[in-house]
């Protein structure tokens, strides 16, 4: 029997409950799966709830990333490295942090561009929130060999780079991300730019190689006029979608056992 839930705040606009009732439902695995607000200052008495009522664990969204890093016992290295946990396992009593996102990031990739060597490849990444460090977690996990990355303020990319301490990556001015498109294999904008109600991502990708593949983490709309653009321009181009569904699946198969599979009927679903 697995229970789960997320928990955030605001947390009724998350795909997270219809993901993975799909799944229990797909897997015919007993279980429920709820969006629970939550307050910052309830945060801690919360969790406890959970765990008092024998929860397999439970996803954990905005504002609390961060904070619940403080209530679990121990972490894995995705979360450590990241610096944010997206998920915890509840077993005997004790919290497993989780952060799913490089997985989700790079599952997405390799699916929606099964050509794509990452290995070895050169990539830009857009932002360094909490996104772009789980970008660069899985890029460098997939054996890239270089990492630019650009962000309106500079010196949280800075930090990016001092908290992986490897010559791989570089950070380049925000201003200089449409020079720097003539050197990579891969642009990822990992910032809300380009999401519905935000403003759009300013960049003309004149420079872009024809072979180079672009991804976009936003989801909603599907297309961002960044990927519109891209396949215009005749590049192959990754949908933030994947990473949404891809990113479900580590804690479904911690929660049961199962590794789930992100299905067209999931997507369908997901987008409906
Ligand atoms: P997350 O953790 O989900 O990645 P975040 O930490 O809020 O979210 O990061 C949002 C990213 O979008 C940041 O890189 C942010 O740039 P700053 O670090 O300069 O804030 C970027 N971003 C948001 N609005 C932007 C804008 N109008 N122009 C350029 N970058 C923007």
């Amino acid at each position: 029997m697995m229970r789960a839930c997320v928990i955030g705040n605001p947390v009724s606009h998350s795909k997270s409950p219809l993901i993975h009732r799909y799944w229990l439902e797909k897997y015919k695995i007993p279980g429920t799966y709820d969006a629970l607000a939550v307050a910052p200052e309830n945060l801690e008495a919360e969790v406890e709830k959970l765990v008092s009522q024998n929860y397999s664990g439970f996803n954990v969204t905005i504002p609390h990333k961060e904070k619940i890093i403080a209530l679990c016992d121990e972490r894995d290295e995705s979360a450590k490295k990241i610096g944010a946990v997206n998920t915890v396992v509840i077993k005997d009593k004790k919290l497993r942090g989780l952060n799913t996102d490089a997985f989700g990031f790079i599952e997405n990739i390799k699916t929606a561009q099964p050509g794509l060597k990452l290995e070895g490849a050169a990539a830009l990444i857009l932002g360094a929130g909490g996104a772009a460090r789980a970008a660069v977690s899985g890029l460098l996990d997939a054996d890239v060999q270089r990492i630019l990355i650009a962000n309106r303020t500079r010196e949280k990319a800075e930090d990016i780079a001092a908290d992986f301490s490897t010559n791989k990556i570089e950070v380049i001015d925000w201003n200089a991300r449409e020079t720097a498109l003539g050197d990579i294999d891969l642009l990822a904008n990992t910032t809300a730019l380009g999401m519905k109600g935000q403003p759009e991502l300013e960049i003309s990708l004149g420079n872009l190689r024809g072979n180079a593949a672009v991804c976009d983490i936003v989801y909603a709309p599907l297309e961002t006029a960044l990927l519109r653009a891209a396949k215009e321009k005749g590049n192959k181009i990754i949908p933030g979608i994947g990473m949404l569904l891809h990113q479900a699946r580590p804690a479904f198969q911690a929660w049961t056992g199962t590794m789930p599979e992100v299905t067209p009927e999931l997507e369908k679903r997901v987008l409906a």
